[in-house]
């Protein structure tokens, strides 16, 4: 293992900002450094953290000045897929331009940066992509998730991107991630309609956050996927979902995408290979049995 390493976090109040504080915390011997725009989430347990707008980019240069870290993990994002159709401006300012200014920052103690990415570059007809294959983001996005690996990869600097899908766990004072969302509502005996028709490999916090951790231990840069281990559709996860809470599936109807109009074109076939991260990094994500039995511990459900 390499020496320790600063690390600055950023979106640390985040699904995953949470979990990869919580994991190198416990897991490595690294030193943490916290951010994001609002208050902390990490009151009273002990981590070093300020607010910043990553979009300004005196802000980011002041803080890399000050703190000099040796790797910025940005989990920050504007992750409203939907959102991003109609704010495409701020969804710009803080998925590509504050990417960009990390970039440039970088330039003043050679830091590296670890990004994170999305299955949304890709349009989702062939699946099985690889970290080689060719992206074709259908939505804004998914573009400005793809402007930002671009600008990393011909940066010059030393990058990793870790590319995910359909990421779900729990934390502090989170937004309700998909698998959040079921049990609120199946909990409550409301009933919801899923889509059948978009597939992907729902992931749990837990083994994103692990990864990162491996990356920085071994050290690594380049391109990653990195999600769980089974491949099905919505609908099939919340039918799992209530099999493994003890919920009424009847509660859980399945609809097609085209019946949602949503804002945002979506990948209706999106799967990684894995074989890289496995590996490299020998990871070996959960399944989705796996996965929501360990979010059903962590709920003290
Ligand atoms: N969630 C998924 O299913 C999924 C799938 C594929 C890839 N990803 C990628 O994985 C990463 C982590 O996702 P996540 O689900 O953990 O996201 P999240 O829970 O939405 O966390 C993102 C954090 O970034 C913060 N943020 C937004 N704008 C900012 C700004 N201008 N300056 C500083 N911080 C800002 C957010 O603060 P506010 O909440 O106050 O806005 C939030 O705390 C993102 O890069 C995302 O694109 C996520």
């Amino acid at each position: 293992m390499n020496k320790p390493k600063k690390i600055l976090v950023t979106g640390a109040n985040g699904l995953l900002g949470q979990k990869t504080a919580e994991l190198f915390r416990h897991e490595s011997q690294h030193e943490l450094i916290l951010t994001d725009l609002h208050d902390n989430a990490f009151e009273s347990r002990g981590f070093d953290y300020f607010p910043m707008d990553i979009t300004k980019k005196e802000e980011v240069k002041e803080a890399v000045k000050k703190y000099l870290p040796d790797i910025v993990i940005n989990t920050a994002a504007f992750t409203n897929v939907d959102g991003c159709e109609t704010e495409r401006e701020q969804s710009w300012r803080v998925n590509v331009d504050a990417v960009k200014h990390f970039i440039i920052a970088s330039r003043i103690n050679s830091s590296k940066i670890v990004h994170i990415s999305t299955d949304y570059i890709f349009d989702g007809k062939a699946g099985n992509y690889s970290e080689s294959s060719k992206p074709n983001p259908l939505s804004y996005y998914g573009k400005s998730k793809l402007a930002a690996e671009n600008a990393l990869v011909t940066s010059g600097i030393d990058f990793a991107i870790v590319r995910t899908m359909i990421i779900y766990g729990t934390g502090k004072n989170l937004r309700p991630n998909f698998a959040v969302w079921l049990i609120n509502m199946l909990s409550e005996k409301n009933s919801v309609t899923i889509v059948d028709d978009q597939f992907g490999m729902p992931t749990i916090v837990d083994d994103l956050g692990w990864a990162l951790v491996k990356m920085v231990d071994l050290n690594k840069s380049g391109i990653y996927n990195v999600c769980g281990s089974e491949y099905l559709s919505r609908y099939e996860f919340a039918v799992k979902l209530a099999e493994i809470f003890g919920f009424n599936e009847n509660l859980i109807k399945p609809i097609k995408t085209t019946d949602l109009n949503q804002a945002a074109a979506r990948p209706m076939n999106s799967s990684f290979i894995l074989l890289k991260a496995k590996t490299d990094l020998d990871l070996n994500p959960l399944n989705v049995t796996e996965g929501l039995n360990l979010l059903k511990v962590q709920l003290g459900l």
